[in-house]
């Protein structure tokens, strides 16, 4: 949302379980997933007791969990939480972003998971 000073934004459903977490916690990251990540991606977007297996993250430089073998991350400070009818919008000071430009986005449209198509 802002390149001076980078920012960015994520929208959390007021009644989801993890947005207290989130909105509590000093530091979160944001995780673009590839096309290998479509397990993660049903485990994070469905209801589970717990999203983080014991291999398949670390903690980045700020300490938030940063998946292994994602395309791109943003390791963000939180900066701001704004109403936003029923999410909350949080903002992050992104203090770390790193990608990988050798793999193809998970792309998700119209309930399904799709490739991107190069003609
Ligand atoms: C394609 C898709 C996009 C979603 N986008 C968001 C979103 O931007 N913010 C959000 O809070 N939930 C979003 N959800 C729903 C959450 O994934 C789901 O409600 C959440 O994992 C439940 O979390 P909880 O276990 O912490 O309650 C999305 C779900 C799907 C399938």
């Amino acid at each position: 949302m802002s390149l001076d000073p980078p920012l960015l934004l994520v929208c959390l459903q007021k009644r989801a379980v993890s947005a207290p977490a989130l909105l509590e916690a000093g530091h979160f990251a944001v995780n673009v997933l590839q096309t290998g990540q479509q397990p993660a991606s049903i485990r994070f977007s469905t209801r589970a007791e717990d999203r983080f297996g014991p291999n398949d993250w670390s903690p980045g430089e700020c300490g938030a969990p940063v998946l292994r073998e994602s395309l791109g991350v943003f390791e963000c400070e939180r900066h701001a939480v704004h109403e936003g009818g029923d999410h909350f919008i949080l903002v992050g000071r992104v203090v770390k972003a790193s990608f990988d430009p050798n793999m193809d986005p998970l792309l998700y449209f119209r309930g399904r998971y799709r490739r991107l198509h190069f003609d």
